[in-house]
């Protein structure tokens, strides 16, 4: 499939006559993406990981591992074994989350996993006896909860200082002294998550000036660590996917190259998930009946809230395009509200949509939909998941 469209990545008539929903997924786009992030972090001694939370399709999981430099991030065993399955190094992985399992944990440990971002001290405690009982010693960064905050969505700010996620600072000395007296514990370094769909570099300046603040506070107790991991969150363009194609990593590197300053033989860890696959991903639906409710123009797809839930669940906005009128024809424009097929109100993804004149069958591109959409599909209403179809 190389024919492109005005809607750039899309193959419209190729795709006109699919069954629907699916995700269709520009693998080019994605090796671009890929190529992009390699460029910019030429020089910094630094890997990065993939947040396979943000799509864990095995063929997605696949493209990225066949590049054969990027580590990955997982949140679960499941996430774990869907790596290892797709041909990820065991000893790149981090493995992040408030509430692995002993059974998580063992997992990670059979595979000698590169690293266990550890998010509080009975979680330390437990990862030391399991790791003793298996004859392992288990790596391990600190989750360190800045309180910085990321101005983003409450649902994705994580450093701030009220929420689950991480240590806070002022405990850090004494979980830093607690993991170094833990005789399967090795200490590798700190790590930071502040949030997602982050858009401002703000808040990755007040992220480097904390972390070196805090290595130089270890550096004088003579604590030194190997490796700094400032976890992911680089935003993307929702509403000109087309304009910004790939996020600005220039700039977002430029800033840790710029102002976080990497100790002699320090390894800095990134973990990205959005900015590497959200726009290499689209939502394609086709129009079951558009109707009219007191003057108020509905557009019913046959895609729903349980194949995309980021509008539903923080009012997230995705561009929405109708693929069958002809691009750039604004003659008949109309205002429409962009629903799906679920018996729940919130089962919208457009509240108001200015399209040209949209009809029954009409194929719909919901856009940017390649991170934290199929990874959040679920079968609610005894919908099947939806399917997924690739440029190549
Ligand atoms: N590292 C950690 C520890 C994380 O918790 C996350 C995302 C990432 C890295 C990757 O963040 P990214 O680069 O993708 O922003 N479902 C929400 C996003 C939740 C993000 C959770 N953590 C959404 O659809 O916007």
């Amino acid at each position: 499939m190389t024919k492109r469209s005005s809607y750039h990545h899309l193959p419209v008539s190729e795709l006109q006559n699919a069954a629907t929903p699916f995700y269709y997924y520009d693998l080019d786009l994605l090796h671009r993406t890929l190529d992009e992030i390699r460029r910019h972090t030429a020089g910094l001694p630094c890997r990065v990981h993939y947040a396979v939370k943000a799509n864990g399709n095995p063929r997605i999981l696949k493209e990225i591992a066949s590049q054969g430099w990027l580590g990955t991030d997982l949140v679960s065993g499941g996430e774990i074994q869907a790596a290892l399955d797709a041909g990820f190094k065991a000893r790149e992985m981090t493995y992040s989350g408030v509430g692995k399992t002993d059974r998580e944990i063992r997992l990670g440990l059979t595979h000698d996993i590169g690293c266990f971002n550890v998010e509080s001290i009975p979680e330390l405690e437990v990862i030391n006896a399991i790791a003793g009982e298996m004859g392992k010693v288990a790596n391990v960064a600190i989750r360190t909860n800045p309180d910085i905050d990321a101005h983003t969505h409450k649902y994705i700010t994580t450093g701030t200082a009220d929420n689950k996620f991480g240590i806070p600072i002022e405990m850090l000395d004494h979980v830093v002294g607690q993991a170094i007296a833990m005789p399967n514990i090795h200490l590798k370094g700190l790590h930071f998550h502040i949030g997602s769909q982050i858009t401002t570099m703000q808040p990755y300046v007040m992220l480097c000036e904390t972390a070196n603040r805090l290595m130089d506070h270890f550096d004088a107790m003579g604590i030194h660590f190997e490796m700094v991991n400032v976890g992911g969150g680089l935003g993307i363009d929702y509403e000109h996917p087309d304009e910004n194609e790939i996020p600005d990593f220039a700039q977002y590197f430029g800033v840790f190259k710029r102002l976080l300053k990497l100790r002699d033989g320090q390894l800095l860890h990134f973990e990205l998930g959005r900015a590497i696959v959200g726009q290499c991903g689209t939502l394609i639906s086709h129009v079951t009946y558009v109707k009219e409710n007191r003057g108020k123009k509905f557009v019913i797809l046959d895609a729903g809230m349980s194949d995309l839930i980021r509008p539903a669940l923080y009012g997230a906005r995705h561009l929405v395009q109708n693929m069958t009128t002809t691009p750039g024809d604004n003659s008949s424009l109309e205002h429409y509200e962009i629903v799906g097929p679920m018996c729940e109100s919130s089962d919208v993804f457009a509240g108001d949509c200015l399209l040209p004149e949209t009809r029954r069958g009409d194929l719909m591109a919901i856009r940017s939909a390649g991170a934290y959409g199929e990874s959040m599909a679920s079968c609610y209403n005894m919908r099947p998941l939806p399917a997924s179809m690739f440029s190549e």
